[in-house]
This record gives C-alpha cells, sequence and structure tokens, in this order.
C-alpha cells in the first residue's frame, strides 16, 4: 500500500476496482475487447493499482467476458510494464488458472459463496468441490508466484436462503486462508447489509484473522454500501472493492444492483483526509468513457454530480 503524502492524516485505503470485471460480467451489451483495453487503460491512468482485469470463467456461462485472452493480450502489448500495478483475474477452477496462468495478470481471484445455494447456482457444483479445487489451483498458482485473492460471496444475505450466520463466514474464511489465500474479499453480493452487520462480521474476523488481508466487497442495492465502508473502516479494514461508474452486479444473483461506485468511495476518503491515490476527475473520465457503451446507466453519485466534484 503506498504511504500517503504529506497532509493525509488518516490511514490510507488501498481500492480493489471491479468494473471491467464484475461490472461487465452482467452487462447485456457486449463491450468489444478494444473498448474494454482502452476502459482499463483509463482506469490505471486514474491512479488505481488493483484492477480486475476480466475472468477466466466458462464462456458459455459469462459470454460478456469470453475476450479473456484476448484483452490480456493486447494489454501486455499497451503496457510498457506491470510495475506498481496488480492486475488480477477471476477463476472457478483449475482450466480457468491454466488459461489465466500465461497472460500479464499477477494476481488470481478465486470465489465461493457462503450460501450453498448460491454456490450451487454461480459455480455448478458444491462448496467443498470447489475449495477441494481450489487446493491444487492455490498450489499452481503460488508456484508462480501470484498473489490469491478469495471471494466469499453472498457473506450477509443469499437470494435464496436469506440471512447468512457470521460463523459460516468466518469458517470459510479460515478454511481459505489455512489453504493459502493471501486476501480475503467478503461480498454482499445482494447489497443488504447495513453497518451494525459490517461491524458485527468485522469484530469477529478481527478476533479469528486478524483484518490485515481482509476486504470489504459492497453492492449498493439498498443505498447502504458507503456506510457500509465507512463502518469498516472504522473497525480496522484498508482494502475496499468498488466498480467505477457503480456498474455491476451477479447474474446468479436476481434483483441485485451495481456495486459502489469507485467515484463515490474515492469522495468518501478525500472528505475524510484518507489518501486513496485516484485522481477522481480522471477517474470519472474513464467511467464516462464507457457509458454509451453500457446500457446500463452508471449509478455513481459523484458522475451524477458532475461538474460538481
Ligand atoms: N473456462 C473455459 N471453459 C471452461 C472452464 C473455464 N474456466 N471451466 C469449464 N469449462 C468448459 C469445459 O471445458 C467443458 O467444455 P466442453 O463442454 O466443451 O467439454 C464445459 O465448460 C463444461 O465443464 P464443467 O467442468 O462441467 O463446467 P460447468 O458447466 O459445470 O461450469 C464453471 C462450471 C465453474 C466453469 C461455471 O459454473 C462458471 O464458469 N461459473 C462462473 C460464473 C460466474 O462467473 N459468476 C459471476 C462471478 S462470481
Ligand atoms: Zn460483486
Amino acid at each position: 500500500m503506498a504511504l500517503a503524502p504529506f497532509g493525509y492524516q488518516q490511514a490510507p485505503v488501498s481500492l480493489y476496482e471491479v468494473g471491467p470485471r464484475d461490472g461487465l460480467q452482467n452487462e447485456n451489451k457486449t463491450v468489444d475487447t478494444t473498448h474494454k483495453l482502452n476502459y482499463v487503460l483509463a482506469l490505471i491512468r486514474s491512479g488505481l493499482t488493483r484492477i480486475e482485469v476480466t475472468s477466466f470463467v466458462n464462456p458459455k456461462w459469462i459470454p460478456q467476458l469470453a475476450d479473456a485472452e484476448a484483452l490480456c493480450l493486447q494489454l501486455a502489448h499497451a503496457l510498457p510494464s506491470l510495475a506498481g500495478l496488480r492486475l488480477s483475474g477471476l477463476v472457478p477452477n483449475v482450466k480457468g488458472y491454466l488459461r489465466l496462468k500465461p497472460t500479464l495478470l499477477n494476481e488470481v481471484g478465486i470465489v465461493l459463496s457462503a450460501s450453498s445455494t448460491h454456490h450451487q447456482k454461480n459455480m455448478n457444483r458444491k462448496v467443498e468441490e470447489s475449495l477441494h479445487e481450489y487446493r491444487d489451483l492455490m498450489a499452481m498458482a503460488k508456484a508462480d508466484k501470484r498473489f490469491v485473492r478469495a471471494y466469499i460471496s453472498t457473506a450477509f444475505f443469499c437470494p435464496y436462503e436469506g440471512a447468512i450466520a457470521p460463523s459460516c463466514v468466518i469458517d470459510l474464511a479460515l478454511q481459505l486462508h489455512a489453504l493459502g489465500a493471501d486476501e480475503i474479499s467478503i461480498g454482499d453480493t445482494i447489497g443488504a447489509a447495513t453497518p451494525y452487520q459490517v461491524v458485527h462480521l468485522c469484530e469477529q474476523l478481527d478476533k479469528q484473522l486478524g483484518l490485515a488481508d481482509v476486504a470489504l466487497h459492497f453492492h449498493d442495492t439498498k443505498g447502504m454500501a458507503i456506510a457500509n465502508i465507512l463502518a469498516g473502516y472504522h473497525m480496522g479494514v484498508r482494502t475496499f472493492d468498488a466498480s467505477s461508474g457503480g456498474l455491476g452486479g451477479c447474474p446468479y444473483a436476481p434483483s441485485a444492483t451495481g456495486n459502489v461506485a469507485t467515484e463515490d468511495v474515492v469522495y468518501l476518503f478525500k472528505g475524510m483526509g484518507v489518501y486513496t491515490g485516484v485522481d477522481l476527475q480522471a477517474l470519472c473520465q474513464a467511467s464516462l468513457s464507457l457509458a454509451p457503451l453500457v446500457s446500463q446507466s452508471l449509478s455513481s453519485h459523484v458522475l451524477k454530480s458532475l461538474p460538481l466534484i
């Protein structure tokens, strides 16, 4: 994490941008590879250093990201070096990792759901089966010196099972940690959590695992995401996922809306004197460049208030 420059008094945060993956995976229109490339490059220019570029899932399930290899190839040509950049791809199985392996991506994301019903719908297998496969995947990623991020989706609520017990999330987090995950991102996939629940889960995670390697991933379906991030920050979490423009959604979580908008998160932290390293104007430009190419309207409050930022 970059050191905060003089003038920022609070502990800095690291933002993990998921727009190119979480944002586009649920999009009705197919964004072509060159436009995706330009979008990722614009995000990098805004100062974001952690970006989830795409996913290597079954293209029949997520056709919007079927160009993962092509995008990575174009990115490798466009970037003089990866210095200071942490670029990631989501993989659901060993096959996905083998597709990611030859690319420039230096991080890999794996995903489990706290709810077994959501996991079955999203991954077509049981949580235990995925955990078993991730053991091999993790060994490969470690041998290749790749940082592994593990998502725990539906960590607060599941669209099929309802409320999720914190003990279930803690149990999965401990198992993923024991497998070798370097970071665990706790996902409110349907955007239903409230700050009190975030505080409660963070307290438990802090006791059992510590919060240094924990990230929080909020969708904004009920408008609670910014409040939840603030709650997480006060509990000691320092990594937050967000999607530029507020794009996003999970195809297997009906009625859930997009991720919290990165612009809104940057604005929040700027107002608190917390360094993010992101230039808000440049980030808005990156999101606006994507607006005509997608069918979703961009939900970011900061974008809607332009030019008043
Ligand atoms: N990339 C590309 N193709 C893949 C693949 C991957 N990671 N994993 C499996 N496949 C292919 C297999 O090769 C096989 O191809 P074939 O029909 O030509 O032989 C086919 O998919 C079926 O393989 P199987 O192992 O039975 O996979 P599945 O159909 O049970 O799907 C997943 C399992 C995990 C690959 C699928 O559920 C998936 O991609 N889920 C991710 C959904 C997602 O991205 N959600 C949002 C992000 S959380
Ligand atoms: Zn998400």
